[in-house]
């Protein structure tokens, strides 16, 4: 069989290009790995900024992936339990981030397509890629095989796709933060604002998980193994880096370790295959620009498969991968910026650092220009392939 765009992983990225390509008349086959379940149920990021909604709208599509999602508020930062405000929207001129689960934009994107009559095979066993260096690639799976012009690796960090480039064709930069998080999902009432906490008890945050549930994040010490840790014992550590004596202990529902690394795959192409999304790049969650950076690559594949194919003009393809990777480094600074401000703030193992890193909070706060560079980064920056 064929097709115009084969994509490889029905993710935030897969799905997110296969509603674009579909909006403009280009034909595409999504192959996933997984079942619809496991896809639809998977809990990772969850928010949309304002800028990938705007990459959304374009497409008209922002109302079925961000309609009726709570807007983005103030942030708290709360330092050695003093509460201090940042108004991200405020800041950013009304550029408010929405915040959509991860799953329910793969849940609507993926409803979205089928609807318009998309092509999406789950369960597909086996996906290889061949002939990437030349004019028709194929891809092979249990049971198919599909010939196209390009082919869309969104398969994330442990896909196919880059695996099937040589080696000796990428350059890849991996790091290690050197933080570890403990997260637990709880039935505890939200906190007013998203709520970071900065103490020389270690970083804790709380999010809203709906009106009746949090999500906690607590900073481990390396070598130690939170999920060893005792109900009662997190309970105490939270109240303690929250500065909080009175919140109430509820049930705790999923228990994770998150460790914080970096990674950059370059260039994001080869031959005719693109990588998207988590497939090229991982960012640690602090500013939540890891599905945003998928969105805004598979906006940027979208539009140059559509000037090659509907205007004969490659250049868009060309400049795919330079384009993909200025933002991605942009990003990967902004996270790694933001880690260090509110994990070192809290480690009074090196006291240099911990000024510092008090320093930059301060100057969030304290400096206009400084809350709007930050709030401009939650916003998202410009996505274009000049
Ligand atoms: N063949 C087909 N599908 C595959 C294969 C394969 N060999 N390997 C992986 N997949 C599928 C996975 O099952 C998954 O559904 O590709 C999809 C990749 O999705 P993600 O890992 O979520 O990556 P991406 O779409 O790039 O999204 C990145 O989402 O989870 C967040 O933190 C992440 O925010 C980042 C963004």
């Amino acid at each position: 069989a064929e097709t115009t765009v084969v994509i490889i992983g029905a993710g935030p990225a897969g799905m997110s290009l296969a509603n674009f390509l579909q909006r403009r008349g280009v034909d595409c086959v999504v192959l996933e790995a997984r079942d619809r379940a496991y896809v639809e149920g998977r809990q990772r990021a969850g928010i949309i900024d304002h800028r990938a909604e705007q990459i959304f709208a374009e497409f008209g599509l922002a109302e079925q992936v961000a309609g009726g999602a709570p807007l983005e508020t103030s942030l708290e930062i709360r330092v050695d339990g003093v509460p201090r405000l940042i108004d991200v929207p405020e800041l950013s001129g009304g550029r408010p981030s929405r915040l959509v689960p991860q799953q329910l934009m793969v849940q609507r994107l993926i409803r979205s397509f089928l609807d318009g009559g998309g092509d999406l095979r789950f369960e597909a066993r086996d996906v290889t890629p061949h002939g990437l260096d030349g004019d028709r690639p194929r891809v092979t799976y249990q049971g198919g095989e599909l010939s196209c012009s390009y082919v869309a690796g969104c398969d994330g960090f442990h896909g196919v796709s880059r695996r099937s480039i040589p080696e000796e064709e990428l350059t890849t930069y991996s790091f290690d933060h050197g933080i570890g998080w403990y997260t637990v999902l709880a039935d505890c009432p939200a906190p007013r604002y998203p709520l970071m906490a900065v103490s020389r008890h270690g970083f804790a945050a709380q999010f809203a998980r709906g009106p009746h549930a949090s999500r906690f994040y607590l900073q481990y010490r390396p070598g130690e193994d939170p999920r060893q840790w005792p109900d009662e014992h997190t309970w105490d550590e939270l109240r303690l880096r929250l500065g909080d004596e009175m919140l109430p202990a509820g049930r705790i529902t999923g228990r994770e370790v998150v460790d914080m690394r970096s990674f950059v795959a370059e260039p994001m192409a080869y031959g005719r295959m693109f990588l998207v999304g988590d497939a090229a790049h991982i960012i640690t969650p602090m500013g939540a620009k890891g599905m945003n950076l998928a969105i805004a690559d598979a906006y940027l594949l979208a539009r140059a498969i559509v000037a090659a194919e509907r205007d004969g003009d490659a250049a868009g393809l060309a400049a795919y991968s330079p384009a993909c990777l200025r933002r991605t480094w942009d990003y990967q600074e902004f996270s790694r910026w933001y880690a260090e401000m509110v994990h070192f703030a809290g480690d009074d193992s090196e006291p240099f650092r911990r000024r510092l890193a008090l320093a930059r909070l301060d100057r969030l706060f304290d400096s206009p220009a400084a809350g709007a560079a930050f709030a401009d980064l939650m916003a998202g920056t410009e996505v274009t392939l000049g």
